[in-house]
């Protein structure tokens, strides 16, 4: 099986670049920014594997850069089973704080350029009949708080998104489905003051950070066939928020 992971330079993305690795996909592993220490790291991870694993660079801003990106992939005449849409930005601000072009740039990366991905990559899997697309939205998108206008929604519209996009690529084979995180121990999950932090961790069941090895065991899941009768669903994995 062959899958594409966005973001898998670092946190959540990386992981799950490592836990499908472990469990024989073929990874194309998109980043934004070319590194040597990246390259050195999926070429041990691939040989220890025994997958292939190519790295693929692109800044989702970039709409051309996004294209030439999903062509590069598909000039390896390897079919698409999985596209793991996982990068994303995080932001804070009240509406008032928040100025609409700061709502643009991240709309640009958690919206309109997975969107973009989905649009892309089911071209292929339309025509293979299968394929399953994970998109992780966040816990953010389902709960309403205050000082999170451009972040909260914008992963609100891809619950949507998700949802819409399982009814419409049903009939092609195609499943597509969600992850809604908690707050996992990445750099985006730092960004909350520790108070902010405290209080998502007392309204928990299970009060501590998320690892982001429990998110990708969740991307794996869907991803296989074992998932093969779930879509248009979004599997919160968040410690048991109360919301
Ligand atoms: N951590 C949490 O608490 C949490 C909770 C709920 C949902 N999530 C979601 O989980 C996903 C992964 O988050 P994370 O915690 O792993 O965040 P992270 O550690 O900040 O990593 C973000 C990843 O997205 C990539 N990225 C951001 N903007 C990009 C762009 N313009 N083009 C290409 N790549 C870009 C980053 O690449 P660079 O290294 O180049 O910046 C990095 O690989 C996100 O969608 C996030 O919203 C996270």
């Amino acid at each position: 099986m062959n899958a594409v992971i966005t973001g898998s330079n670092r946190g959540i993305g990386n992981a799950i670049m490592h836990t499908f690795a472990h469990n024989k996909y073929n990874i194309w592993a998109c980043a934004r920014t070319p590194s040597e220490s990246f390259e050195s790291e999926i070429n041990q991870l691939s040989k220890s594997c025994g997958v292939s694993i190519e790295p693929v660079y692109f800044d989702l801003a970039d709409e051309n850069a996004v294209k030439a990106g999903v062509k590069q992939i598909f000039s390896y005449k390897k079919s698409v089973d999985v596209l793991v849409n996982n990068a994303g930005m995080g932001h804070g601000g009240t509406l008032m704080m928040t100025p609409v072009s700061k709502l643009r740039e991240v709309y640009e990366i958690n919206v309109f350029a997975q969107i973009h991905m989905m649009q892309l990559i089911s071209r292929a899997m339309t025509r293979q009949q299968s394929g399953s697309i994970i998109n992780i939205c966040s816990v953010g998108g389902m709960e309403v708080g205050k000082g999170y206008i451009a972040y909260g929604s914008s992963k609100a519209a891809m619950i949507w998104l998700t949802k819409a996009a399982a009814k419409e690529l049903g009939e092609f084979g195609i499943r597509v489905n969600g992850i809604a995180p908690g707050l996992t121990d990445t750099e985006m999950g730092h960004y909350k003051s520790d108070e902010e932090i405290q209080k998502v961790f007392d309204r928990t069941v299970i009060k501590r950070f998320g690892k982001p090895e429990e998110i990708a065991q969740g991307a794996l899941y869907l991803a296989s066939d074992a998932a093969a009768f779930i879509t248009g669903q979004i599997l919160v994995i968040d410690g048991g928020r109360v919301i």
